[in-house]
């Protein structure tokens, strides 16, 4: 049995490999903190339980969801809603606005919709890895832009060849940013959104962080930009603001005939997203956003404490803008090692668990990405077990 070139051509999942290190440590009698995986370890509210529980009473939502049944037609509103609310765009919930089985799903049918095997997708690197994966997975081609520190992890799209760009069918951007947690200012989406025009390249924005924002600081929509949706479609997840990680429900919005493309993928593949889960968003989008409020200053707490921790034992790490993740260059005593080793190395010695920078693109080598997926407590442990493993050195 042979995969086909396209899977060939792409790695196991990061988290797979960490996972089997993870199995390995636990076996020798040691436990594991998982700070690898950005996987919200918090309940998802009670309001959308309820809401949930009593929508799997009713068999009418067991069947398979349909665009114009009542109950889709009400998401596509309730997402609208949310998007005027927090951006104070006015989207079209006929044709601006596709409900996806979780945002990860809708952007990997974006590369399949979209590319021709000798089409170019322009992704950033480093980057959520279904950004890239998903482009090598529809045999397209990849052009990485180098997110680096000195330029504030923000594209330079004046390095990027002419003929690389004639061939290029959309880009990606994705902030706040995992795994580096930038955040991107409203000049620079205008920016891009002026550079693309006339370009015949589509701006694909994940938004999946735009409510874990701290200090001060917010996140904008591109689609807050004037005409943008003439060249962009815009991301957004329940996942990550209402703790709904495993429940599998995000949306995609902007440009009609992107979604329309992205939607004509969708329906050979999948059957919309389980009523009941909808009946939840809907709950979730329209609600009182005080729950995210919560999130966010817990995430906050988490943060302060690890980031200050680290620094305490002499790991010199940045404070997130934004996100649940420390994006943090390894320690200098260790910084001969690839991150890959590093990160395994950490894993056997202390059994704390964070994902090696290279998992997210080759621009994410020097790095490891540290989930804040636990409580304080639990965060207080493995600084202490790191203390430790500081302090030997190699
Ligand atoms: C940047 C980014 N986009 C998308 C996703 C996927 O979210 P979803 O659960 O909606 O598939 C993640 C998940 O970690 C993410 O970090």
């Amino acid at each position: 049995m042979e995969e086909s070139n396209r899977m060939k051509r792409i790695p196991p999942y990061l988290f797979t490999i960490v996972d089997r290190l993870k199995k390995k440590v636990q076996e020798n009698g040691q436990t594991v903190i998982d700070l690898s995986m950005g996987n919200p370890d918090l309940p998802t509210p009670s309001h959308i339980l309820e809401e949930m529980g009593a929508a799997i009473q009713d068999p009418v939502n067991h069947r398979y969801s349909k665009r114009d049944d009542g109950c889709e037609v009400e998401l596509r509103k309730a997402i609208c809603y949310w998007y005027k609310k927090k951006f104070d765009v006015d989207l079209d919930f006929e044709t601006e606005v596709v409900p996806l089985i979780g945002s990860k799903e809708g952007i990997a049918h974006m590369s399949t919709a979209f590319l021709n095997p000798d089409d170019v997708a322009l992704v950033p690197s480093p980057a959520y890895p279904v950004h890239f994966n998903g482009v090598t997975m529809a045999g397209g081609i990849l052009h990485d832009l180098p997110l680096l520190k000195e330029n504030d992890f923000l594209p330079d799209v004046s390095k990027i060849p002419e003929d690389v760009l004639r061939s290029s069918k959309f880009m990606f951007l994705s902030y706040p940013h995992n795994p580096t947690t930038a955040i991107a200012e409203y000049s620079f989406y205008e920016n891009m959104v002026k550079w693309v025009r006339g370009k015949n390249i589509i701006l694909a924005s994940d938004a999946a962080y735009s409510d874990i924002v701290f200090d001060g600081h917010t996140a904008t929509s591109i689609l807050q930009v004037p005409r943008a949706k003439d060249v962009a479609i815009e991301f957004h997840t329940l996942s990550k603001s209402y703790n709904m990680a495993g429940w599998r429900i995000g949306f995609a919005v902007g440009n009609p005939e992107v979604l329309a493309s992205l939607e004509k993928a969708k329906s050979y593949t999948d059957f919309g997203i389980f009523r009941p889960i909808q009946r939840a968003g809907i709950k979730a989008l329209t609600s009182d956003q005080k729950c995210v409020t919560d999130l966010v200053a817990t995430y906050k707490k988490r943060v302060d404490f690890f980031v200050k921790g680290l620094q305490s034992i002499g790991w010199f790490v940045d404070f997130p803008k934004a996100t649940f993740y420390i994006w943090a260059e390894l320690p200098s005593q260790y910084k001969a090692l690839s991150s890959l080793d590093f990160a395994s190395l950490m894993l056997q010695k202390t059994g704390v668990a964070v994902a090696p920078g290279t998992g997210f693109g080759k621009y994410g080598e020097g790095y490891v990405r540290i989930a804040l997926m636990e409580t304080i407590p639990r965060l207080g442990e493995a600084l202490e077990r790191i203390k430790d493993f500081l302090a030997e050195g190699i």
